[in-house]
């Protein structure tokens, strides 16, 4: 199958510090394939560029057939992209139900008047955004806590929040910035599984983060960034091995 995305000589600098620097890497569909590196290896400024945040430099970002480079953020979401935040950003006064809807509204058709005025459209499709929410909720185990207010959850299933909400917006391309920081052993396992099961459903995941343990039992691949350019790219098996990647975590462990 035809890669989802192909990323060729992307480039960013800030003030002469390259903080990505000629990244070329491709992902196939339907994997999960992790993105790990040191601090300030570039992992999220990456992230940011290919959801529009930054413009990048140079450089070619294909999806699915399609030049994103330069595209707001909003063109990029609505072509399948969708992300969750290093840190949490859910919205603490809406419910948590509420939240995923946020998501939800960037797919629905009838627009604010409409539902203002509950034309007929209108309301069918909150009766749908209704269900929808429910089902993404279950999606990360969330859906008991429907009616809660977003902002009492504990911090992991703010976490579990926000990754419904970005997976209410449909996307084929699902980016997670260090999904499991904050998250307990037990959490962090959970998510493990839901993740996969995001990636059963048909969801390709790009995926940031720190804990070795989890990138090494769900990720199909690994690409490892330091000081903004790759400098390793293989199966979790081969990277683990790499000594240009023991060498940029020396006095860390990998993989423990
Ligand atoms: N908006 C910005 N302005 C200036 N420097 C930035 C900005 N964003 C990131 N950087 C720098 O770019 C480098 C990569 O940062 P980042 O992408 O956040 O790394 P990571 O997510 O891998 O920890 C770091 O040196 C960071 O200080
Ligand atoms: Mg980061």
């Amino acid at each position: 199958m035809e890669d989802i995305l192909v990323v060729e000589g992307l480039t960013k600098t800030f003030g002469g510090l390259a903080a990505v620097k000629e990244v070329s890497f491709r992902v196939r569909p339907n994997v999960i394939k992790a993105i790990i590196g040191p601090n300030g290896a570039g992992k999220t400024t990456l992230f940011d560029l290919l959801t529009g945040l930054y413009r990048a430099d140079r450089g070619r970002a294909i999806f699915q057939g399609k030049e994103i480079l330069g595209l707001q953020p909003h063109r990029i979401a609505a072509l399948g992209i969708a992300r969750t935040f290093q840190t949490v950003r859910v919205f603490p006064e809406m419910t948590v139900r509420e939240n995923v809807m946020v998501g939800l509204h960037h797919r629905a058709r009838a627009g604010m008047f409409a539902s203002a005025l509950r034309f007929p459209r209108a309301r069918r499709e909150e009766a749908w955004m209704w269900e929808e929410s429910l089902a993404y909720l279950d999606m990360v185990g969330l859906e008991m806590q429907a009616e809660n207010r977003a902002g009492s959850l504990p911090f992991g299933q703010q976490r579990l929040l926000e990754v419904a909400r970005a997976l209410a917006t449909a996307p084929r391309l699902l980016l997670l910035d260090e999904p499991a920081a904050g998250l307990n052993d037990y959490e962090t396992r959970e998510l493990g599984e839901i993740i996969k099961r995001i990636r059963d459903g048909g969801v390709t995941v790009l995926l940031v983060e720190h804990d070795m343990a989890l990138v090494m039992s769900i990720s199909e691949e690994v690409l490892v960034l330091d000081h903004g350019e790759v400098i390793s790219e293989g199966t979790p098996e081969e990277v683990r091995n790499d000594p240009r990647v023991i060498e940029a975590y020396l006095g860390t462990e990998i993989g423990a």
